[in-house]
């Protein structure tokens, strides 16, 4: 497997793992615990989904396969376009909800937002990221993965992964000590 590609899975997974724990301070009985910790997952996402993830994505994976003759058959990139901006808006959702305190709004932004993530990573995992496996020339694959090396490097890759795994910890034990 490509290392580039191996690399966004890995990033899915703590997505995915986030999502879940996302999910879970949802079912709290006291509303307060959720509103407490909500602009954290909301950081995460814009910070570690978003600007990190799913800009690599957009900015160096998808520009790859946009490149003519590379996807011959079908050509799934619009609808993952597609997916991310529909992604940012459910943010924007959550983020009003935040503000205005609608409890309401806020679990089905989340809901829905896990969702259509969930979703939209299996379609990653197992479609998209195949298909660019099996697309790529050695010579884009190289050069792909300079890019991301480039990227995760200005971006300190290390030290948001470093920030986010340690907030997760801080707000799983924050759900487990919350009565
Ligand atoms: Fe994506
Ligand atoms: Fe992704």
């Amino acid at each position: 497997m490509m290392l580039a590609i191996e690399n966004l899975m890995n990033e899915h997974q703590l997505i995915l793992k986030y999502i879940d724990l996302m999910e879970r301070y949802t079912r709290h009985i006291n509303p307060a615990v959720l509103f407490a910790k909500a602009d954290s997952f909301i950081d995460f996402i814009h910070q570690f989904a978003d600007d990190f993830h799913h800009a690599k994505e957009e900015d160096i994976l998808f520009r790859y396969l946009e490149v003519p003759n590379v996807l011959t058959h079908c050509n799934p990139i619009p609808q993952m376009w597609h997916e991310h901006n529909k992604a940012r808006a459910i943010v924007e959702d959550m983020e009003n909800a935040v503000l205005n305190h609608q409890l309401t709004m806020l679990v089905v932004a989340i809901h829905q937002y896990a969702k259509l993530l969930q979703e939209h990573i299996y379609k990653e995992d197992n479609i998209l990221y195949p298909m660019a496996e099996r697309s790529l020339s050695d010579a884009a694959k190289t050069s792909l993965l300079n890019d991301f090396v480039e990227t995760d490097m200005r971006l300190d890759s290390a030290s948001i992964w470093q920030k986010y795994q340690t907030l997760y910890t801080e707000l799983s034990d924050y759900l487990n000590e919350a009565v």
